[in-house]
């Protein structure tokens, strides 16, 4: 995959960052993604690719823009073919209530290099490049946390997991609890502590509990990209979304995901934030027309981790 297209990206991100951003804290969870998905959307139009989204916003009759199976990108005859999955406002209600850590972004792989997961519900399991290999969603939270504890060579005292914060999970927290390990419970966004549990230095360990699938994917193309690890595994509402994952290819949907099951080949994941968090700063409005972004953009190719810090002039912007 041509090496100059992560930074091509990296402008759709930027994009769907600056629109949403204007939402930060306004109560309006619908308008502010609809702002990040209009803002992308245009953005794509621009990157000279053959693009299908195959994790987006949702299926075709459910999704005005950004649907599964949307082409993207300005085909030429020579255009690559890619897959996109994107997240155009991750963290929606986090930017509606002006909270920590909502960010725009999106994964790319070659054609075929994606699982196509359904909008379901994922269990998951993310660390970093240190316990890669060493962990297993089969396994129990404690012997999991006691994996990472002995790669990173500390005590379990010092490790810590982030799990979000659902009734869902109390179980899996007081497990977590009672290993002596820190917990940090999280609101929303778990593809921003899986890639924090990868990120040396941003005081995250581990990633445990169920989040949506389509956001374990992207976490999944991240990992890729920063060495960790990731395993997922599809828990579904009712019979019918596992009917629907049948139809959409997966002959065994119970099945433990692979972070090479959920993305390979080589991959890219672009992220810009919208509001501030561990890994990325929000977008700041400086007056004058003048606004910043804090960027992510990172290839599994070569494990190039770029942080881009951009200062847009929204006058002289073209509008798309
Ligand atoms: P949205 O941006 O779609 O609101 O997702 C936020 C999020 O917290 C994800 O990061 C997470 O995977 C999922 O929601 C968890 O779902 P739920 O809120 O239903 O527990």
């Amino acid at each position: 995959m041509d090496r100059n297209l992560a930074l091509e990206f990296v402008r759709v991100t930027e994009a769907a960052a600056l629109a949403s951003a204007r939402w930060v804290g306004r109560g309006e969870e619908k308008t502010a993604d609809a702002a990040a998905v209009d803002a992308m959307r245009k953005a794509f139009d621009v990157i000279r690719m053959d693009g299908t989204v195959v994790i987006g916003e949702g299926e075709r009759d459910e999704a005005p823009m950004l649907y599964i199976g949307e082409k993207v990108g300005h085909k030429t005859e020579d255009a690559p073919a890619l897959d996109i999955a994107l997240d155009p406002l991750e963290g929606t209600t986090i930017c509606a209530t002006g909270g920590p850590g909502s960010i725009s972004v999106i994964a790319v792989a070659e054609q075929g290099k994606f699982l196509h997961a359904p909008d379901t519900y994922m269990d998951k399991i993310a660390c970093g490049p240190a316990a890669r290999g060493k962990i297993d969603i089969d396994k129990s939270a404690t012997e999991n946390i006691k994996a990472v504890a002995q790669a990173l060579n500390k005590p379990v005292s010092e490790v810590t997991v982030v799990i979000l914060n659902r009734p869902r999970h109390e179980a899996l927290i007081a497990e977590a609890r009672k290993t002596g390990a820190r917990i940090n419970l999280i609101g929303d966004g778990d593809v921003s502590a899986a890639v924090a549990a990868a990120w040396e230095d941003s005081g995250i360990d581990l990633l445990l509990g169920i989040g949506g699938a389509p956001e374990g994917v992207i976490s999944a193309a991240a990992m890729q990209c920063l060495g960790g690890d990731f395993q997922g595994r599809l828990k579904f509402r009712n019979e019918e979304e596992k009917a629907r994952a049948k139809r959409m290819g997966l002959s065994d949907p119970d099945k433990k995901f692979t972070i090479d099951e959920l993305a390979s080949g080589s991959v890219m994941f672009i992220a810009t934030g919208v509001t501030d968090g561990s890994l990325l700063k929000g977008v700041r409005f400086l007056g004058n027309g003048i606004a910043k972004t804090h960027s992510i953009v990172m290839r599994s190719a070569t494990g190039t981790i770029r942080t881009i810090e951009a200062q847009h002039d929204l006058e002289r912007k073209p509008k798309h």
